[in-house]
């Protein structure tokens, strides 16, 4: 998955017309919606990382429909960025690499896929309030 590096004002007005388009309405709504974004992005929030994190949210939802039309993925965290964007012909591109997801149909013969998942239990990782 990629993300841009830098997220301009440019970017967020292409996002804003996506909403004119998709919703109707016109831009002269959304002012007050655009101000807050544009201030977010003028005070440096939408940062790589902040791009990185947000892309995990698509993984998840990436992995979660594959898995529900029965093909498998494999997350893939600590590699080397630059190499990845070096390997892609990313590097004088305005995006990187953020995580790696191949997706495929699982191997008859992997001696892995049979193997319980390895979960704590709901009580350690949930807490009621
Ligand atoms: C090269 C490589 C890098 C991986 N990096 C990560 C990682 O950073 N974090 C992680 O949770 N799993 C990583 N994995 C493991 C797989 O995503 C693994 O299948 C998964 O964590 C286990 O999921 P499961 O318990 O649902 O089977 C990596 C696997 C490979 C082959």
């Amino acid at each position: 998955m990629l993300v841009k590096k830098a997220l301009s004002e440019a970017d967020v007005d292409a996002f804003l017309a996506r909403m004119v388009e998709v919703r109707g309405g016109t831009a002269d709504a959304l002012a007050a919606y655009r101000g807050m974004v544009m201030g977010a992005q003028s005070k440096g929030y939408m940062s790589t990382d902040w791009a990185k994190k947000q892309s995990y949210i698509a993984l998840g939802q990436f992995m979660l429909a594959t898995a529900l039309l029965g093909i498998d993925t494999c997350p893939m965290e600590g590699f080397v960025p630059a190499k990845f964007d070096e390997i892609l012909g990313l590097t004088d591109s305005e995006y990187t690499c953020a995580v790696l997801c191949p997706a495929g149909y699982r191997s008859a013969d992997d001696r892995y896929a049979e193997l319980p998942k390895v979960r704590f239990e709901n009580k350690v990782v949930v807490e009621y309030r």
